[in-house]
């Protein structure tokens, strides 16, 4: 197809990146930031409106809807597009289990022999109360369901994690996703963020990045969705990547045939290495954010013949290769992320010329008469493709020093994994 109409549906960075990557065709975002306007048309419509968005898709006859986040995943979205024949990159809503329910993923993962923490599940708060006591060593309390990033919590004594099962099961601070918890093991090791694509049965593997999670450097203070991100990962080694391909795609993969819910879209593999072995410590069923920022920049290959491939459910003959060098993104959070970010401030400097290489996606922001202002907790995604890491660290940062606003932060240490190594 020469020019498609595709709808992009999301507002973070991941969806402005996916969205220059589709900047060919006709675009329609929904709801989408300030940066995507500049690409397509932003509609008003929130990510979780099934009916709206199908609406919407229907009205502007578009060819392909790519679902950036999970939560219209879990909540069909897939399947109500597919019901009036609209294609859709996405799994469906019997796949998206993976990563809607921590207990259908560890579950089916023991099932199959797929390496990942030995876990036990629980409904009943006294019973995980005991096992926690019982065990007397650290564990990680999971909730079951969706929670946007903070329904994991490693628990480094008894009493933390008898605090999390309180919190989730008995006060139900996380509602009905915390109703049901899965407690595991703690896994040592290195993290990465192993994407694929997939069309059912074959899986196009994108090159290995690693995100930031904490909010400050040196992977100090609280979690956040992602501070920074980087690729290629050199902890995924060649053999590694073979060994995820093999002992964890291949067979998650052939799993969900067999459950009759075969795996179309992007299977983000959240992976813990130790010692030369890859373990799964979760699935997403969606591209990461800001893994999306620097997966874009690093394929060699066309993103609409990719993503609508896999919508198709046939990736035969598409080609997908990964481009030599390394890319760097650092995430420009607005004042008190994570916790109840300031919005409303103007973004200064985004009007300067960028140099070769380098790119800016927008996260939290929207146009404010003049002005670009800041509406979210992650405000820009701001990165650099280059011949090294170190000199995508270099053009990445040179980037972020020419934009500003008050209350701005974020990591100087992206990267420093591979940096130091
Ligand atoms: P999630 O919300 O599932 O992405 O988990 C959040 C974070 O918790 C992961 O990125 C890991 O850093 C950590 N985590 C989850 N499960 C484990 C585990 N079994 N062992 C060690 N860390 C874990
Ligand atoms: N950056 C991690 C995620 O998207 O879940």
């Amino acid at each position: 197809m020469s020019r498609a109409r595709i709808l992009v549906i999301g507002g973070g960075s991941r969806e402005h990146a996916l969205a220059s990557a589709l900047r060919e065709h006709d675009l329609f975002i929904a709801p989408g930031n300030a940066g995507t306007a500049a690409l397509g048309t932003n509609v008003a419509v929130a990510p979780t409106a099934i009916a709206e968005i199908v609406a919407l898709a229907e009205r502007e006859r578009v060819d392909l809807v790519v679902v950036g986040p999970e939560a219209p995943l879990t909540l069909g979205l897939v399947d109500a597009l597919e019901a009036k024949g609209i294609r859709a990159f996405g799994p469906s809503r019997a796949a998206a289990r993976l990563e809607g329910s921590k207990v259908f993923m560890k579950q089916l993962l023991k099932r199959h022999g797929i390496p990942t923490a030995a876990f036990e599940v629980f409904d009943d708060p006294d019973a995980a109360k005991a096992y926690v006591r019982a065990a007397a060593r650290p564990l990680v309390v999971k909730a079951d369901g969706l929670c946007a990033g903070k329904g994991v919590v490693v628990a480094a004594n008894v009493d933390e994690a008898l605090e999390a099962i309180d919190r989730m099961m008995v006060a139900r601070d996380l509602g009905d996703a915390g109703r049901v918890v899965v407690i595991e093991e703690i896994l040592p090791g290195e993290e990465a963020s192993f994407h694929v694509v997939c069309d059912g049965t074959r899986a196009i593997p994108l090159v290995a990045a690693q995100d930031h999670k904490r909010v400050f450097d040196g992977d100090a203070g609280p979690n956040t969705g992602g501070m920074g991100a980087y690729a290629p990962a050199p902890v995924v080694t060649k053999a590694i990547h073979d060994e995820v391909m093999r002992a964890i795609v291949a067979p998650t993969l052939r799993a969900m045939t067999e459950e009759g819910s075969p795996f179309r879209g992007v299977l983000f593999v959240g992976l813990m290495i130790d010692a030369g072995t890859p373990r799964v410590l979760e699935f997403n069923v969606r591209f990461g954010d800001p893994e999306t920022t620097v997966l874009v920049p690093m394929l060699d290959g066309d993103w609409f013949s990719v993503l609508d491939g896999a919508a198709r459910g046939d990736l035969s003959g598409v080609k997908a290769a990964t481009k030599p060098g390394a890319a760097l993104a650092v995430v420009m959070a607005a004042e008190h992320y994570p916790r109840t970010p300031k919005t409303g401030d103007r973004i200064d400097g985004l009007d300067a010329p960028l140099p070769e290489g380098t790119f800016v996606f927008h996260a939290g922001t929207k146009v404010e008469g003049a002005d670009v202002v800041t509406a979210g907790g992650r405000i820009l995604t701001v990165g650099a493709r280059a011949a090294t890491l170190a000199q995508a660290r270099d053009a990445a940062y040179a980037a972020v020093s020419r934009i500003a606003w008050r209350g701005e932060h974020h990591r100087s240490d992206i990267g420093h994994r591979a940096l130091r190594a």
